[in-house]
């Protein structure tokens, strides 16, 4: 039997008692909607926080390109490369084992044609274990939506605030908000289910709209910043639990205040450290008494 403490002496799972253990599909998740059940879906980047989602009984773990701001500090998601992204899902995958698993496909990564689409997501499902990609884009992506899913591929959609067209929105706003957007939003969100997606983001837009979305499509809508009338809701995991440094989205909220454990749990161990507390005791081993004895007489002479 290992002597490790816990934090060190392997990856098998425990304490998960009378959760919910069957795994998720994407045929589930479409049918969580004919059921009128919502849908939860957060972001995990590692095998740590994947595990805690996992286990928490969320039904979808994204692996989002926010990888490239709330882990890398990048100010944008534009610089997450395919490498970075495949090197953080299969982290995730190694922590997830209920949940659906979708890797969100990086920004260039799809934009180029549906060929190059295509080898691209069949690397997140190859070399990764990623059992769906996201696409930002509506009407535009449909070809490459298509192409994925008569790959077997299930996508899943986001529309509204893409993220990795912020150049071309002029910043990181609300959309759908005049009557023209609203029917543009209304015409991607129809296209996405068109292509095939199995779900789709709606992005900071406004409730009524994704209300209506939400009403006209047989897919599940999965809102962030879109009020309470989608299908489901996703949030970055480190909005959810007071991780992530810049300004937080309005339509966050914030669960827990981990910044504030850490860096007391840090202050705590500095202080600890330079005083000569930690060490202590419990956590030092010695030498069997007769062998010390040996080793340290020998030593001195
Ligand atoms: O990258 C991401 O985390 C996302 C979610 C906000 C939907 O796209």
């Amino acid at each position: 039997m290992s002597t490790l403490p816990s934090s060190r002496s392997g990856n098998s799972r425990s304490g998960q008692a009378g959760r919910e253990t069957r795994k998720v599909t994407v045929p589930e998740i479409l049918a969580k909607k004919v059921r009128g059940e919502r849908l939860t879906c957060l972001t995990a980047y590692d095998y740590p926080t994947a595990r805690i989602v996992d286990s928490a009984g969320v039904d979808m773990i994204l692996v989002g390109d926010s990888l490239a701001m709330v882990v890398l500090g990048y100010e944008n998601t534009l610089p997450v490369t395919m490498e970075e992204m495949l090197h953080h899902t299969r982290a995730a995958r190694r922590g997830t084992e209920r949940a659906l698993l979708i890797a969100d496909m990086p920004f260039g990564s799809y934009q180029r044609d549906a060929e190059d689409a295509l080898a691209n997501a069949i690397r997140f499902v190859k070399e990764a274990g990623a059992e769906a990609v996201k696409i930002e884009g509506g009407q535009k992506r449909l070809e490459v939506i298509l192409k994925l899913v008569e790959n077997d591929i299930p996508v899943m959609g986001h529309i509204g605030l893409t993220p990795q067209s912020i150049h071309a929105l002029g910043g990181f706003k609300m959309q759908g908000k005049s009557l023209a957007a609203a029917e543009q939003l209304l015409r991607d969100a129809r296209a996405v289910e068109a292509g095939g997606a199995f779900s789709v983001v709606l992005e900071s837009v406004p409730a009524e709209v994704a209300e209506l979305i939400t009403r006209e499509l047989k897919i599940p809508t999965i809102g962030i910043g879109a009020g309470p009338g989608c299908d489901g809701q996703v949030l970055v995991w480190h909005d959810l639990v007071g991780l992530s440094f810049g300004v937080q989205p309005r339509f966050a909220r914030r669960y827990a205040d981990l910044r504030l454990v850490l860096e007391e749990s840090v202050r705590h161990f500095v202080e600890d450290v330079t005083t000569g507390v930690f060490p202590g005791e419990a956590e030092t081993a010695h030498l069997p008494a007769e062998v010390a004895e040996k080793f340290l007489s020998r030593r001195d002479a």
